[in-house]
């Protein structure tokens, strides 16, 4: 390709543009509100390439509008913004940043799992508001994570690397997934595959690791709830709409299950407020990945996908449905 238009939405690390602007026509919109729909067909109008963020929304009517378009790269593991086979149907090539997030993702999956257990942000709200009088032996007492259960769906990169993590703390853990890990890896991490519901039955925390799929879309409802135990905490740092959240909400007040740590929302950044209302929730905007590191990796990998593009080599990270 003589000269590759590439447009980036909004902004993104510095180190993405910088090596894409020596060899390509770079159009950066570098904002953090993004375009509108409206906005980012007209700039899409003209373009080879569009680097995008899960905040852009590129169906029909976008692909339509970047009729020259060969690549969408969108700068996350999860790619539900876009419509994949509305890209294939156009010959368009989409990729991800798989791979580079999963530490950090892990990190922060645990860190929601042991913030809900022993009621980390609940204790720090309750101090600053000047609340603590004095050493109580029931002061916010919350949950033991060693020794305990945890039960992960979707065994991906993400999952493994939580099951790294929660073997470290001293946990069981079980998993469940469509597909299972070889004996050699189930045996290096101490895992199980088992049925979900088994799964709900058996585990102390739930942790979600799945892709946002038609498929997926409500896989923990009020009925996936009531087969958790009334003391189980649900982690999730997949996608908001993978649990039903007036179910949850509902669990969560009715004391069908313990507790919950959310990263991700049905409708972000919106945030129902019946979640803000309760003690038992620890909500966190979106932020699994939210390292300066990595998010300067997921920008450089998008950027090294277009590149690859515009240089006429295939480009690295073609998406690979539910593997996060
Ligand atoms: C992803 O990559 O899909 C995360 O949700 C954002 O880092």
């Amino acid at each position: 390709m003589s000269e590759c238009r590439v447009l980036v939405t909004r902004h993104v690390f510095p180190e993405a543009v910088d090596l894409l602007r020596p060899h390509v026509a770079l159009t950066y919109h570098d904002s953090r509100d993004g375009m509108t729909p409206e906005e980012l067909a007209e700039a899409v109008a003209d373009k080879h390439a569009l680097i995008c963020q899960l905040t852009d929304s590129v169906g029909d009517g976008i692909l339509d509008a970047g009729a020259e378009l060969g690549i969408v790269a969108n700068v996350a593991v999860g790619y539900d913004n876009i419509d994949i086979a509305a890209a294939e149907r156009r010959g368009i090539v989409v990729t991800n940043t798989p791979g580079v997030l999963t530490e950090s993702t892990a990190d922060l999956a645990f860190a929601l799992l042991m913030a809900t257990a022993r009621r980390i942000t609940e204790a720090e709200r309750f101090l600053r508001a000047g609340k603590w009088r004095q050493w109580e032996i029931d002061l916010l007492s919350g949950l033991d994570v060693h020794a305990r259960t945890l039960g992960i769906v979707g065994m991906g990169r993400i999952g493994q690397a939580l099951a790294r993590r929660a073997r470290g703390f001293g946990m069981r853990v079980i998993y469940h997934s469509r597909s299972r890990l070889d004996a050699g890896l189930e045996a290096e991490f101490g895992v199980a595959n088992i049925a979900f519901a088994e799964l709900l039955a058996a585990a102390d925390f739930v942790s979600v690791h799945v892709p946002l799929t038609s498929e997926t879309k409500g896989l923990i409802g009020a009925e996936e709830l009531r087969q958790m135990r009334t003391t189980a905490i649900l982690v999730n740092t997949s996608r908001g709409s993978i649990v039903d959240e007036d179910a949850l909400i509902e669990a969560l007040r009715t004391g069908v299950i313990r507790g919950a740590g959310l990263d991700v929302f049905a409708s972000e950044p919106d945030i129902d407020p019946r979640l803000l209302e309760l003690d038992n929730v620890v909500l966190l905007p979106h932020i699994a990945s939210s390292t300066v590191a990595t998010r300067t990796t997921m920008c450089r990998i998008a950027a090294e996908n277009v590149l690859a593009f515009a240089q006429g080599r295939e480009p690295p990270n073609t998406v690979d449905q539910w593997r996060l």
